[in-house]
């Protein structure tokens, strides 16, 4: 019989990709998003829509009745300068809409979730890097804690009701249909500027590293997460794979690479560093590596060239 997935989010970037994969593989796929800050033309066409709040009613109502034996759950408030200013807000979205869509399912068919977490605030800041899933965790952040919260939730479910779960904790994803918009990812705000002709500005000396995982690589962890064993829920840990590359990379470097990747040159240039920003973060991927054999494939110079080509077709 053919599986049904719910994937929610999926009009904005990372979970328009995962439903295309879905399709591609033989699901049945409905994507739930409330188009806060997707847009309707991503959602892949052989995908069902529904346009609603993962906190409404009719989302309950969907997992209930809908027949879905799996839940990809991509929808979130994401922004993390918002969950500061209003943690109710993302608690609202990111906790209260997670337990609105667990409690449908355990109604319906449900069988499954996979989580999109976050390697990036779960665990803070800390010397071990690149963190392994056991790394301590201190979310600097609301957002930190609803995505920390939500994990103890899944696993809660796994220990009540038997649910399969699984939270991929990514690092920096980026790739095209990135919104370059708010408070998005720094390849995409850099990749619009050095389009347009605008300056890059970095915040601080440049020297703050992160971990830049192309998207297509964590399409392939989400079928990894949708297919494997589950382990028991012993903790939160053994339910999590971070997703990521393992290195770190500075603002100063990646700026450096997307400009050679596009073959484009702008001026860059440095502003007041952002309070509260993280110095350095990079997760460590052996897990889903031994466990699903999973590893990123995309290199970073050719995924900036994927998505730089992607924004110069968006544009033209
Ligand atoms: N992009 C990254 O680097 C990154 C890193 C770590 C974790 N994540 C997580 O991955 C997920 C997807 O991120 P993305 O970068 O694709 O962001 P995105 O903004 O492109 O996608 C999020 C989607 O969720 C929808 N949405 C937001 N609130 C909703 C609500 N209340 N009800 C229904 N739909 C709602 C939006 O309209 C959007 O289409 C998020 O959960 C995010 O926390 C992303």
């Amino acid at each position: 019989m053919t599986e049904r997935v719910l994937v929610t989010g999926g009009a904005g970037f990372i979970a328009s990709h995962v439903a295309e994969r879905y399709l591609a593989e033989g699901f049945e796929v409905t994507v739930l998003d409330d188009l806060s800050s997707g847009r309707r033309e991503h959602v892949p066409s052989g995908a069902e829509f529904v346009e609603a709040d993962v906190g409404s009613p009719e989302a309950r109502e969907l997992m209930a009745s809908g027949g879905f034996t799996v839940l990809n759950h991509h929808a979130a408030q994401m922004d993390v300068r918002r969950s500061v200013a209003d943690p109710a807000f993302d608690a609202r979205t990111n906790i209260l809409g997670l337990l609105n869509l667990l409690e449908g399912g355990r109604a319906g068919a449900l069988r499954r979730a996979v989580f999109a977490s976050s390697g990036g605030v779960v665990y803070g800041e800390s010397d071990e890097l690149p963190h392994p899933e056991t790394a301590r965790k201190l979310p600097v952040s609301p957002y930190g804690v609803s995505k920390l919260t939500s994990e103890f939730y899944l696993a809660a479910y796994a220990q009540l009701y038997g649910m399969e779960v699984v939270s991929l904790r990514y690092a920096n994803v980026f790739g095209p249909r990135q919104n370059p918009h708010g408070e998005a990812g720094v390849v995409a705000i850099f990749g619009s500027r050095l389009h347009r002709g605008e300056p890059l500005t970095i915040f601080g000396d440049g020297s703050q590293t992160r971990d830049y995982v192309y998207v297509a690589d964590v399409v392939e962890a989400n079928m990894c997460a949708t297919r494997s064993r589950v382990a028991a829920a012993d903790d939160i840990d053994a339910l999590a794979f971070n997703v990521g590359t393992g290195t770190e990379i500075s603002v100063t470097d990646l700026a450096q690479s997307l400009l050679d990747a596009a073959g484009r040159s702008v001026a860059i240039e440095h502003a007041a560093a952002r309070a509260g920003e993280l110095q350095r973060s990079a997760v460590a991927i052996e897990k889903a590596e031994r466990e699903w054999g999973w590893r990123p494939q995309v290199s970073l110079v050719e995924g900036l060239r994927r998505t730089y080509e992607w924004l110069a077709e968006e544009a033209a």
